[in-house]
């Protein structure tokens, strides 16, 4: 049995894949979870094939049951949770005149609703680990669109200024008692996420996802008297889309 543990959510592709990878690396037990069964499989296949203790259990997080099931399964499992990581998340690109209900609903239950969720399901496992440690972390995905809100992802935006200003009162609430949190703000990252953006930035300039997770080992080596509260990663230069950002 792993001495650590983690639970990475939206592991299947991209940021939230590399962050798995890395942990998986350190030597923590993983729970992956993500929406799409084949494609949640092939990328645990892909960690276990290296030799890493692995359980992947699809769920769709913008449901209160699925949340509870995916800690109750990695508690059977590990026993212990050292690192949580608030990764799964969708944006859609829409007009204030044309806001659709059914895509407000989803990026609010999946970007936010979901992480207030996981933070209290997994509490009793995160305050035995400070506990013990003192090593504890949460990191938040969240994003450049949620420090300066950009056009046609208002609703994408809110939440990820959300989970800000979330990460921030968890570190207030949290910080004392050995619980560190951080929120993650990436601007352009090649992932499937901005397939759609591939015709205004080039896939070449976008940040790699190993650029995210090197933020997390990164954090995983500072000492519990150092607390992060936000890592910001922009491209050199900035990129600029016309009514974008
Ligand atoms: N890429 C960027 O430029 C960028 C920049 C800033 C922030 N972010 C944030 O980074 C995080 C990861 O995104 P990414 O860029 O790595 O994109 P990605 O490769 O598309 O990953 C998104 C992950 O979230 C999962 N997911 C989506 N809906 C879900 C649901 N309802 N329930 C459970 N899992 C769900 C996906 O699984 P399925 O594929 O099966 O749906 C996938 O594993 C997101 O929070 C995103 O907002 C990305």
């Amino acid at each position: 049995m792993a001495e650590r543990a983690a639970i990475v959510t939206g592991a299947s592709s991209g940021i939230g894949l590399a962050i798995a990878q890395m942990l998986g690396e350190q030597g923590y037990g993983l729970t992956v979870a993500a929406r799409r069964p084949e494609k949640l499989e092939a990328a645990a296949k892909t960690l276990t094939d290296q030799g890493f203790d692995v359980l992947s259990i699809p769920a769709d997080l913008g449901e209160e049951e699925a949340i509870a099931g995916v800690v109750k399964s990695h508690e059977e499992r590990f026993g212990r949770l050292d690192v949580l990581v608030n990764n799964a998340g969708v944006g859609f690109g829409e007009l204030a005149d044309n806001f659709t209900t059914k895509k407000i609903d989803l990026q609010l239950n999946l970007n936010l609703r979901a992480i207030f969720l996981f933070y209290r399901e997994c509490m009793p496992m995160l305050r035995k680990s400070a506990e013990e440690h003192k090593g504890t972390l949460v990191v938040n995905t969240a994003s450049i669109s949620g420090i300066r809100g950009e056009g046609l992802l208002g609703i994408y935006s809110a939440t990820k200024a959300g989970v800000n200003g979330f990460t921030q009162a968890m570190n207030k609430e949290l910080g004392p008692a050995g619980i560190r949190n951080t929120a993650l703000c990436p601007g352009f990252v090649d992932t499937p996420m901005t397939d759609p953006f591939a015709e205004y930035v080039s896939k070449d300039t976008m940040m790699r996802p190993e650029d995210i997770s090197a933020a997390v080992r990164f954090l995983l080596e500072v000492s519990p008297a150092c607390m992060v509260p936000e890592i910001r990663f922009e491209q050199p230069g900035g990129i600029s889309i016309p009514g974008i950002n």
